[in-house]
């Protein structure tokens, strides 16, 4: 599976951290930025993960800032994005098993190293289980067609 980072200043080391962590597990990570603690701004990058995502370039996104908020609302402007930002486990797999969601975001000031790497270990080991849960995420997409 192929997982996309991004990240704005505040969201940097922890990026660095869960980039690391997947890449020992076996994934296949791209790197999106940002690289430094330099201050950016978290549309940028919430915005290039959601489209790497949506166009299939990577199967899933893993996105950090201060909160996880602002990177996520980014992203879930890009039609065909489901962002979830959680600061814990089990919404992270409630986010796949019923939200079908593709991004999974944290807020690096929110919570701590290691539970942010069970919650993107448990959003990346989750699978979404279809059903009654498609016909929901099927009209989530039909807001997206203003239908
Ligand atoms: C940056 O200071 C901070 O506003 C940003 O990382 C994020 O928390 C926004 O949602």
């Amino acid at each position: 599976m192929k997982i996309g980072f991004g990240s704005d200043h505040a969201g940097f080391e922890l990026k660095e951290f869960l980039r690391k962590h997947l890449e020992e597990a076996g994934y296949e990570c791209v790197d999106y930025g940002t690289f430094s603690e330099d201050r950016v701004d978290y549309p940028d990058y919430g915005r290039i993960v959601g489209e790497k995502v949506a166009s299939k370039e990577v199967d899933k996104g893993v996105l950090v800032c201060g909160t996880g908020i602002g990177i996520s609302l980014a992203a879930n402007k890009v039609k065909g994005v489901r962002a979830a930002v959680c600061s814990e486990s089990y919404s992270a797999a409630m986010a796949a098993k019923h939200n079908n969601a593709n991004i999974i975001a944290v807020g690096a000031r929110v919570v701590g190293d290691e539970v942010a790497k069970l919650i993107v270990d448990t959003f990346l080991n989750s699978e979404f289980e279809g059903g009654r849960h498609a016909d929901r995420v099927a009209k989530i997409d039909k807001i997206e067609e203003n239908n």
